[in-house]
């Protein structure tokens, strides 16, 4: 089978190789998975750049945390799949519901082998049954982004119909969160550095958009369509170059979800919470019960994620390319 390998010390895309390796063979309560489509996310940026939690990759590692497939074997003792199901892995292995074992939760991608390969193992224990409204490419999306919007939103958050909630940006995990808040009944401000991107998040559900490069007191912007009362909710991705802004932005008894990397530099003097009653919330991504919430959510809602483009398996390093410049809006898949 055709698998992509990063080998160790990977400092940029071109330590990307396309290799042969055996097809596996499902041990005892594992599925084989066929992979029909991967995504990107910031995180596979990193990693393939040797910037990731842990420095560069110390062996040669198959990357990408998210797939969807459909199980093609199973071993001894599986009774949670059968051959045909469409599933998609957990981004950690080992942690199906409540607070995470003591020991830690390895990630695909990285210290773990990923996604981007034809045919991958995984525990039964490590796998769910994707929406049947989406396509292998749109479930792709949900492992990493769409559980962390899930667990944001939905598990801390708990937001209610009329809530306001506040999303960073346009990427993967913004756009999930965009769609999840709107079929919570809320109202979504979203930030973006394009005009045209605001555009099309208005068309996806969005209430009103701020160009964060055109204005970049965008705080104020969000003080000003609240008439003064901040939101309720916050996907952080920015990090510690937008968190000042951020805690500007939050409501009376609001919560910021502490997501993302995007930016450092910054004020981070969290003070500004105290006068609000608000709390900052970290996140790190989710556990299997929460994926499984999250698919029963996107099927009766026919929640569609919003996949900007689909790379050949042969174009991954291309893919790779696109996705760094953040030209994209929503997810980028990569079909295998
Ligand atoms: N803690 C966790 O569990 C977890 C899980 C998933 C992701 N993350 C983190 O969350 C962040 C987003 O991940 P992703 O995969 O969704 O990224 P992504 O798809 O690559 O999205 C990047 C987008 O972020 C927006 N952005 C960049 N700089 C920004 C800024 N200064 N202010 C507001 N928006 C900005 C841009 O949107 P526009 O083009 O519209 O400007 C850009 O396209 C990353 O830092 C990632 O590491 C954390």
């Amino acid at each position: 089978m055709k698998a992509y390998v990063l080998l160790a010390g990977s400092e940029n895309v071109d330590s990307l190789n396309l290799v042969e390796r055996p097809e596996p063979e499902p041990g005892p309560g594992q599925i084989v998975v066929r992979i029909r489509a991967c995504s990107l996310n910031y995180r596979d940026q990193a990693i393939v750049t040797g910037r990731y939690f842990g420095g560069k990759l110390q062996r040669d590692t198959i990357p990408l945390s998210d797939g969807a497939g459909e199980v093609v074997a199973t071993g001894p003792g599986v009774t949670r799949f059968k051959a045909g199901d469409r599933v998609a892995g957990t981004f950690f292995e080992n942690w199906v519901d409540g607070p995470p074992a003591a020991e830690a939760r390895p990630a695909l991608g990285s210290p773990l082998d990923g996604t981007l390969v034809e045919f991958r193992i995984f525990d039964q224990r490590d796998a769910v049954m994707i929406p049947g409204n989406l396509s292998f490419e749109e479930a792709a999306t949900l492992p990493c982004a769409g559980v962390t919007a899930w667990n944001a939103l939905m598990a801390v958050s708990r937001v209610k119909p009329g809530d306001s909630v506040l999303c960073l940006g346009t990427g993967g995990v913004s756009m999930l969160a965009l769609q999840f808040a709107k079929a919570a009944g809320a109202r979504v401000i979203i930030t973006s550095s394009s005009d045209e991107k605001l555009k099309r998040a208005k068309a996806v559900g969005a209430d009103e958009g701020i160009n964060y490069k055109t204005s970049p007191a965008w705080d104020k912007e969000v003080q000003r369509i609240t008439a003064g009362r901040g939101v309720d909710h916050i996907v952080e991705v920015g990090g510690t170059g937008t968190l000042a802004k951020s805690f500007q932005s939050v409501g009376f008894k609001g919560n910021i979800c502490l997501i993302g990397v995007l930016t450092t530099g910054g004020d981070t003097n969290p003070h500004p919470l105290m006068l609000r009653g608000a709390s900052l919330h970290g996140i790190f991504v989710g556990n299997r019960a929460m994926f499984e919430d999250m698919n029963r959510a996107i099927e009766v809602n026919r929640i569609q994620p919003i996949v900007d483009k689909v790379f050949p398996f042969e174009k991954t390093r291309e893919a790779y390319r696109y996705h760094e410049f953040q030209s994209h809006f929503g997810k980028v898949v990569i079909s295998v």
